[in-house]
């Protein structure tokens, strides 16, 4: 037996404490390396022939002008020679008994937790423009506990075997990983996520090529060479950098590819659906590939008059506006009665006016840079439209500077109209759009609320403290979210507590942090032998 999983204890970072010192201290050291170098690795050694000319860097987004990383893009074949080693590892992988493989995991979480936890933070923090707080959860909890999960997930399985032999009858399941390989494509938002996309398949037996988001480029390299430290055979998980298009051509090229494990937009993955679907039409596959997604959302919060509204902003504040807004997780709709819209607009303002925004490495601030410039002028693009859109009124930040790092202040709309693009689109920023109702049409408005989010259903949350408001919300809000959570945020899903997942146009709602989205990476045989 594996020792049960647990969550990873969060750390505190007080002024003084070791904790911060440590994170300071491995800034520093971050700091003096960089521009830092992430090789592509075959057999555990580096490939690439490292031209300047050809490397391709990832900048920070709190300082644009320095550069965090560099890496030489892969070429086709670099992505043909990664499929091919993958495949090549893989009997010895699955001949590797389970345990062992836990193992390796299991140890590359206590790796996090301990050896590299500062230093993937401080990846995390310069990279992805995220404060202290947020690199902990993210790089440092999360991780770990996407792997420790993930562990008792994959046991859990090879556990499940018939409830029932029948004299004279032996009969068992064998828990076979897909038979080709898994193509795994992690975002930049969580550095948690691409342990969570490789680790996952990996246990359950099968090879992965890995694609990291070019803006966690550093981070991802970093949970790479733990997971070789940890003893994961070197050929097992291939880490592919370069050109997204000729790298997913590649994949989905190969008549082995037979599954896909994949967060990121909607589009992205309704379109790889579909190049997945002419691959089966052909017959290119052996397989038909599993196809695994957690995509874009347009969360939400519902108000009833019966909710604390103090509860309700606080948790509205972290829910839009926590790492800028970019978290699939992220609320960017409201809906709020009447009765109590300006007591709790008032408050949020009131927030936000207390609320520091700037570098993500100073302790003061809250609020940082958004990811990049596409995500700048995305962002702001949608804020200078609004300035002439007479059905929005703004009622705090609206401005914007990229003069240094990308920085977005919080936008908050409120409108009388539900006919309005900002309900329906997901613009992965700290924008919020706030509806007020009538009070008596709180159910009315659940059905709206229902119909609008751009199809998509990732989480959502209602506030209320008379039962019979929740219980409706529950009700008339079965489909609108794969998290639906009462009277907290839409964000901050914690593995092992809250499976995380949407359904609609947010995903294949395979739940990240359970078996039921392992099993996916497994084509049992039913085994049956008579004596
Ligand atoms: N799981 C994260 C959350 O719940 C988002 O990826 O916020």
């Amino acid at each position: 037996k594996l020792p049960p999983p647990f969550n990873e204890q969060n750390l505190h970072y007080a002024k003084s404490s070791p904790e911060r010192q440590k994170l300071e201290s491995a800034l520093k050291e971050l700091r003096s390396q960089v521009p830092v170098s992430v090789p592509t690795l075959r057999n555990g050694q580096s490939i690439a022939s490292e031209s300047s000319q050809s490397q391709l860097s990832q900048i920070m987004p709190a300082e644009h002008a320095s550069v965090l990383a560099k890496y030489t893009p892969a070429t086709k074949e670099d992505v043909s020679a990664a499929i091919e080693a993958a495949l090549k590892a893989k009997q010895e992988w699955v001949d590797m008994p389970f345990f062992d493989r836990a193992a390796i995991f299991l140890r590359a979480a206590e790796l996090v937790s301990s050896k590299y936890r500062f230093e993937l933070m401080a990846a995390t923090m310069l990279g992805q423009g995220k404060n202290a707080w947020q690199a902990e959860i993210d790089a440092a909890a999360e991780t770990a506990d996407f792997y420790r999960f993930n562990v008792a997930g994959a046991q859990e399985i090879y556990e499940k075997q018939p409830t029932i032999n029948a004299p004279g009858h032996a009969g068992r399941i064998d828990w076979r990983p897909l038979e080709g390989f898994v193509y795994a494509v992690s975002p930049f938002n969580f550095t948690a996520i691409g342990a969570n996309l490789v680790s996952g398949p990996a246990l359950l037996g099968n090879v992965v090529v890995w694609k990291p988001a070019p803006s966690a480029m550093y981070a991802s390299h970093l949970i790479y060479k733990i997971l070789l430290e940890a003893g994961l055979p070197p050929n097992v998980i291939q880490m592919v950098n370069g050109d997204a298009q000729m790298i997913t051509d590649t994949v989905f090229d190969h008549p082995e590819f037979s599954g896909f494990n994949f967060t990121g937009s909607s589009d992205v993955f309704r379109s790889l659906w579909f190049k997945a679907a002419e691959g089966v039409q052909s017959k290119k596959y052996r397989d038909f590939p599993r196809m695994v997604a957690e995509t874009s959302g347009k969360n939400f919060h519902v108000v009833h008059s019966s909710a604390d509204i103090s509860n309700a902003v606080k948790h509205t504040m972290r829910a839009s506006f926590e790492y800028s807004g970019q978290k699939c997780s992220a609320c960017s709709r409201i809906y709020l009665p009447k009765s109590r819209a300006s007591e709790f607009l008032d408050e949020l303002k009131q927030h936000l006016k207390e609320t520091k925004m700037g570098d993500p490495e100073d302790f003061a601030n809250f609020l940082g840079p958004v990811i990049n410039k596409p995500a700048f002028d995305r962002i702001t693009s949608v804020i200078k439209k609004a300035k002439e859109d007479s059905r929005l009124e703004l009622i705090a930040g609206g401005s914007f500077d990229d003069s240094k790092g990308y920085y977005v202040e919080p936008a908050v709309y409120v409108t009388n109209t539900l006919d309005h693009d900002l309900f329906d689109k997901e613009l992965f920023g700290p924008v919020l759009v706030a509806y007020v109702y009538d009070d008596a049409e709180y159910e009315s408005v659940l059905t709206q609320l229902d119909k609008q989010g751009g199809g998509f259903a990732l989480t959502g949350a209602v506030f209320a403290n008379e039962p019979a408001a929740i219980r409706k919300a529950e009700d008339k809000l079965r489909y609108a979210a794969g998290n639906f959570y009462t009277n907290c945020k839409t964000t901050g899903a914690v593995i092992g507590q809250q499976t995380f997942g949407g359904g609609r146009g947010s995903g294949t709602n395979d739940k990240a942090g359970s078996s039921d989205s392992l099993k996916r990476w497994t084509s049992p045989r039913t085994l049956k032998e008579e004596f």
